[in-house]
């Protein structure tokens, strides 16, 4: 037993390195693009993949689902499933690529995951949990972290929560994600289910108190950076994820308020010129620029010109043709006067 707990401990010190800034895995949105967005953005902010279920990436093109670029780091993958096997056989896989971090998603609600039978649902089941992350940390070298719900259904919070975590904690896990509200696996859409029911925060900082030694990390609902400064008194870790995707500025001020970089203006044209390098390499490879401005279209949120610089990213980027220079018009376009005001909210 305590052999999990100071394994946890050792890990922690190594990467877990509190407190920890993170932003959510989000299938669809925090691909490889998105990704390399947000760095330019945060130098320390740990960013999560999208989930990538085991069984793909044992079977599927391999390449085209774990390859990212090596100015993502730190990088999380999250793994799906609840086979431990195929988890097992997933990580040898995925290792050789370089993440920093291999997680398992214990919260996604979606009727596609729970007919997998992972995901949210695993909250009721413990011992798989358990079983998968042994399995997982047999082959790891580096970090294997849970990211669950507070509960699901009818289950108590009280019990099952510290019930999991225990069980996942003996196993191996060397931190944990806590989303603060429980799933309802029937009758709810994801989305749904990223509102209702309510946040239970309290209930996360309480399970800090209960595990001190391990690296608890809270996610759910957090707007800004000073409501994760709040949580950062009570857990070792935030996570943002609407936010952070739908607001991107916000990241501008990671590195300053949690890593002790010294504060600075936002660098908004020297983003621009990363991005546009990085969309003339992408496309020059075969690829197209939306792929990469569907991520860029919410950063101005709120600021003058935001509209006319989302209409530019998500109406020109999508024509065929289209360069890295939408990028530069949809910049121009916007009053950065005001940006570091308006992030630092
Ligand atoms: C579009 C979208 C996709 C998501 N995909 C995943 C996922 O792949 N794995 C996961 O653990 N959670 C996923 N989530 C949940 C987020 O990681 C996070 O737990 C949730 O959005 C609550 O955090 P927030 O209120 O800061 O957004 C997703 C959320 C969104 C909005």
């Amino acid at each position: 037993m305590t052999t999990a707990k100071t394994a946890a401990t050792e890990a922690n010190q190594r990467y877990f390195k509190a407190p920890v800034f993170a932003v959510a895995p989000m299938i669809d949105w925090t691909d490889t693009h998105c990704r390399y967005f947000h760095r330019q953005i945060s130098r320390n902010a740990v960013l999560y993949t999208e989930m990538v279920v085991a069984d793909a990436i044992i079977h599927g093109p391999r390449q085209r689902l774990l390859s990212f670029n090596g100015e993502e780091h730190p990088v999380a993958l999250q793994l799906g499933g609840s086979d431990p096997a195929k988890l097992a056989e997933a990580v040898r896989i995925a290792q050789p690529y370089g993440y920093d971090e291999i997680n398992l998603n214990v919260g996604c609600p979606s009727d596609r995951v729970q007919s997998g039978t992972f995901g949210a649902c695993l909250m009721l089941t413990p011992d798989t949990v358990a079983d998968c992350v042994a399995a997982m940390k047999k082959v790891a070298t580096v970090p294997v972290t849970v990211k669950c719900r507070i509960g699901v259904d009818e289950q108590d919070p009280e019990t099952a929560l510290p019930a999991l975590m225990a069980r996942v904690l003996d196993a191996g896990a060397d931190a944990l994600w806590i989303h603060a509200r429980k799933a309802w696996l029937k009758g709810l859409s994801p989305k749904e289910n990223r509102e209702i029911p309510p946040l239970d925060y309290e209930i996360v900082y309480r399970m800090k108190a209960r595990f001190p030694d391990v690296f608890i990390g809270i996610n759910g609902g957090v707007q800004t950076l000073n409501e994760a400064e709040a949580h950062l008194a009570h857990v070792d870790g935030v996570m943002l994820g609407r936010a952070a995707y739908q607001n991107a500025a916000i990241l501008a001020e990671v590195d300053h308020r949690f890593y002790g970089a010294p504060a600075s203006d936002p660098d908004w044209n020297g983003l621009r010129d990363r991005m546009m390098a990085y969309a003339a390499g992408h496309i020059a490879a075969g690829g197209r620029l939306q792929r990469i401005a569907r991520h860029m279209v919410g950063l101005f949120t709120g600021l003058p010109g935001a509209r006319r610089y989302r209409q530019i990213l998500s109406t020109d980027a999508a024509k065929p043709n289209a360069g890295p220079d939408v990028i530069a018009a949809a910049f121009a376009a916007v009053d950065f006067s005001g940006a570091a005001q308006a992030v630092s909210a």
